[in-house]
């Protein structure tokens, strides 16, 4: 069994080699919940690998939540979260520690969530994704830093292989079919034979999975900074068409979203969204929201193309008010609107649409609607249209200052209100003077 102490020694930072030692020394002492404890996962993965680990994830056979508690207290942390699933979280001073109860699980049919049984180290990593990611470093002194790997996690990591551990894998959880790219593409690897058969062969079973968690593992890639290469990966594999047939990651998109990753990691997701699905038509969009069944902003960006769409031929006129550009875009979910400005084709519509982003949309009228009621304008529809000619007229340069604005408002009021008395009616802004 090899002995990997030296590594965790000298990868990880020392608070974290402390806390990893104190969740041995209360196994070790047998009266916490906790007959063994591992440091599990990703984290091990990473040490093996020489890439910087994320959170500790420690896994306990006995009794997690009990163990977590009292490893809590002696990190002076909180326990924040304890699931059923005998699952607890830790915030503590060095950050988040996971801790899990070891289980076995069974899947009563494929993409269903896990039946959990409290169980062994060896059958807690049966259970895991791909072989990379089901070895564990043991904790407790006598045995601290020995690597428990019965799946030859090490020598694929060696080899820079994505391997399933068992034939059905996919199938038990087809989320592993998203997770295997991101790895794959993450640390550079490839997938083992049998794997890559098996991933292709059970593409069709994503259509098992709920949309909830079909969106949590695309939210997972889309916040990789190799976002743009796993997506092509994806769309090379079919694993896009095989989440939704109207789902595709164009070649303009990925480079799109490649230059919005590159402003940083804390770019914002819905300008990756708008990247993906910058190709959609209206019924794509329509077949992709159904699938995913994302909250309202997403749907919006993903709607956005095809709204985006409608009004781009007309984008292209060169002599368009800044209200008129205004009137176009302000529907359009503003990553689209980004979108557009780096894909979009370098015309009269990029410069409107910078106009747009840098001017025109940060542009108000400085009366407001209280401004308008001291002045006698009713609260309603008079003073909705005052307040949209106001913003247009600002827009359009023909006021420059809120005493020229309450000027407008005084030349237009008296005939919007003998309008309304009369029942007759106009749109506004045509009738600015
Ligand atoms: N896991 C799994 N099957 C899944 C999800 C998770 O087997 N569908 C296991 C893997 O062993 C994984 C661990 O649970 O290593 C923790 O999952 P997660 O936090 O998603 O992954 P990490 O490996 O920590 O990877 P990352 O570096 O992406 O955080």
């Amino acid at each position: 069994m090899p002995k990997l102490a030296s590594l965790l020694e000298s990868k990880l930072p020392e608070e974290t080699v402390e806390m990893l030692r104190t969740a041995g020394d209360l196994a070790a002492s047998g009266d916490f919940g906790a007959g063994e404890a591992y440091l599990v996962g990703g984290s091990v993965r990473d040490l093996i690998l020489g890439r910087e680990p994320k959170d500790p994830d420690i896994v306990v056979t006995g009794n997690g939540p009990r163990f977590a508690r009292a490893l809590a207290e002696k990190v002076k942390g909180k326990v924040s979260a304890v699931s059923q699933f005998g699952t607890a979280i830790i915030d503590s001073p060095q950050g988040r520690i996971d801790v899990a109860t070891a289980r076995s699980e069974t899947y009563a049919s494929p993409a269903a969530l896990p039946e959990i049984t409290p169980s062994s180290m060896d059958d807690d990593l049966k259970r895991r994704d791909f072989s990379v990611n089901a070895m564990a470093l043991a904790l407790r002194p006598e045995s601290w830093g020995d690597l428990l790997d019965p799946y030859k996690g090490f020598s694929d990591c060696a080899r820079g292989r994505i391997r399933i551990l068992h034939d059905a894998s996919f199938q038990d959880d087809p989320t592993r079919i998203l997770r295997a790219v991101r790895y794959e593409v993450r640390l550079s690897f490839g997938f083992a034979v049998d794997t890559a058969e098996a991933l292709e062969r059970d593409l069709p079973y994503l259509d098992r999975l709920t949309s909830s968690r079909l969106l949590a593992e695309l939210r997972k890639l889309l916040a990789e900074p190799v976002r743009a290469d796993i997506l092509r990966r994806a769309e090379t594999l079919g694993i896009l068409g095989a989440i939704s047939p109207s789902l595709r990651a164009t070649e303009s998109g990925l480079k799109t979203m490649e230059q919005f990753g590159a402003s940083g990691p804390e770019t914002d997701e819905l300008l990756h969204v708008a990247s993906l699905t910058s190709s959609l038509t209206d019924e794509e969009a329509d077949a992709v929201i159904a699938r995913l069944e994302p909250d309202r902003e997403w749907q919006a960006v993903i709607r956005g193309a095809a709204a985006f769409r409608d009004v781009a031929s007309v984008l292209e006129s060169a002599d368009l008010l800044p209200s008129d550009v205004v009137d176009l875009l302000e529907k359009i979910p503003v990553q689209v609107i980004e979108f557009q400005r780096i894909a979009g084709p370098k015309t009269h519509q990029r410069d409107h649409i910078e106009a747009y982003l840098r001017r025109h949309s940060k542009i108000h009228a400085d009366v407001t609607g209280d401004d308008l009621a001291d002045q006698g304008v009713p609260r309603g529809p008079i003073m909705g249209k005052l307040l949209h000619e106001l913003k247009i007229a600002r827009l359009d340069g023909k006021v420059a200052s809120r005493h020229e604005e309450l000027e407008l408002v005084r030349r237009r009021l008296p005939m919007l209100l003998s309008r309304e008395r009369q029942g007759t009616d106009q749109p506004t802004g045509a009738a600015i003077p």
